[in-house]
């Protein structure tokens, strides 16, 4: 599913206000998702600081390609596959995703708009459909 040149526009003009601010959007996205989803907590071993900020980098990477999706393709492969020996399963996607998209309208009341948060939605949409069925088919 291709994005929209407005869709992606408005997707990189929110990362890059909240990219300002990385590890205050780390800590609040991790906060999101432990309160939402409590068991996924354990899946993650290492510090959370060295997470946070690798987090935001790929995601820095993944927004800065997005208008060329086939390209992400097997960078996003390999992580989905990482993914799988962390512990992640299918099922953990969407909370990821709401956790996401809460951090960025958190970060940004009311400067995170409709339209943008509906970008954002989409594009991750895609990001979890080519994760989740490249590293999961039988
Ligand atoms: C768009 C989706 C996602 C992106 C961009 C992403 C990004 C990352 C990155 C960059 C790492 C660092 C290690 C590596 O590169 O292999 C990582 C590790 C990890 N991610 Fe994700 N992730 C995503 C989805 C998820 C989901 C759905 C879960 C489920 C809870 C998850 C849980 C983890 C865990 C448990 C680790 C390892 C933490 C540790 O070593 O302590 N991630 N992720």
């Amino acid at each position: 599913m291709a994005l929209t040149k407005d869709e992606i526009q408005l997707i990189r003009e929110s990362f890059r206000m909240v990219s300002q601010s990385n590890e205050q959007a780390a800590d609040r996205f991790y906060r999101n998702l432990f309160e939402a989803a409590p068991e996924t907590r354990h899946l993650f071993v290492n510090d959370m600081k060295t997470q946070g900020a690798m987090l935001m980098s790929k995601l820095g990477l993944v927004v800065a390609q997005l208008q060329n999706m086939d390209a992400l393709a097997p960078m996003l492969e390999d992580l989905a596959l990482r993914h799988v020996a962390y512990g992640v399963k299918p099922e953990h996607y969407p909370l990821v995703g709401a956790a996401l998209v809460k951090m960025m309208s958190d970060m940004l009341g009311d400067e995170f708009t409709p339209e943008a948060k509906a970008a954002w939605i989409n594009a991750y949409n895609a990001l979890e459909m080519l994760m989740v069925s490249t590293a999961y088919r039988d």
